[in-house]
């Protein structure tokens, strides 16, 4: 195999590649031995490189946490430290709701009273939630899961960065995966770019229903924007009102 093939497949992190290995012979000199090893084996060397080796490591913590129930995905959640932000908070935060909901519900990551109380939206944007929720006759933990994309809060409020976004992702992904929701509504614009792996603003991704995971996914604005931003409102109760008539769609259709 030419040294130019062999390099390329090992950046892609596809050795081991099989070669002809030499050994002494008791002459002195060097044959070719009748086995294959791998070629990294031969180089003394034996992980995969560095990035490729974090890849597969993330593979790997991904598909585990893909395994998990609830019964062992909560203390997975509040034992993690795979980013830097449990060293600074107080505790996780990993939502909170009927485990079985129609309804998910999804912001951005616990702020200082959800970080104190260990649940999600329970300050000033929580209460606005809630009565956003009233409106359409929902109630928090009737039929309603609330769960954020990030589960410790970052320090001083700030946003959150794209390695422990995705280090956290995969917490989220398996809750979906264990509600089974209808219905996602995601709220603000780090939830909606997580779920729907965009950077398109929330202005362009309104309106009209998307998927995660194959479940309708609608955005909204997130009710902390929508306290300083009363002009919005309007148009997240439409988003609410589309959220609405969506479900009753679903339904009629199940
Ligand atoms: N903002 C969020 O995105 N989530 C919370 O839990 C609280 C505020």
């Amino acid at each position: 195999m030419s040294s130019r093939r062999e390099l390329l497949l090992e950046e892609m992190g596809l050795t081991p590649i099989w070669r002809v290995r030499t050994r002494q012979v008791e002459s002195g000199t060097t044959v070719a031995d009748a086995q294959y090893v791998p070629a990294a084996a031969g180089r003394g060397e034996t992980a995969a490189p560095a990035a490729a080796q974090s890849a597969i490591d993330a593979d790997e913590r991904g598909a585990n946490i893909a395994r998990m129930d609830w019964t062992e995905l909560r203390p997975t959640v509040a034992a993690c430290t795979a980013c830097g932000l449990r060293k600074t908070c107080t505790q996780t935060v990993f939502g909170i709701g009927d485990e079985k909901a129609d309804w998910l519900l999804v912001g951005e990551a616990p702020g200082a009273e959800e970080d104190a109380r260990g649940e999600p939206f329970v300050g000033q944007a929580g209460k606005l939630l809630d009565a956003m929720l009233a409106g359409i006759d929902l109630k928090r933990g009737d039929d309603v899961y609330i769960a954020n994309v990030l589960k410790c809060r970052p320090p001083g409020n700030r946003n959150p960065e794209a390695p422990e976004v995705a280090k956290c992702s995969p917490y989220l992904r398996r809750q979906v995966e264990l509600i089974r929701p209808r219905l996602i509504l995601a709220m603000g614009r780090f939830a909606c770019q997580t779920l729907l792996d965009t950077d398109s603003s929330i202005a362009s991704l309104r309106g009209r229903a998307h998927s995660y995971q194959g479940v309708p996914l609608i955005v909204t604005y997130h009710p902390a924007y929508l306290l300083r931003s009363l002009p919005d409102k309007a148009k997240a109760w439409e988003d609410l009102c589309f959220a609405r008539s969506t479900m009753a769609d679903l339904r009629a259709q199940s």
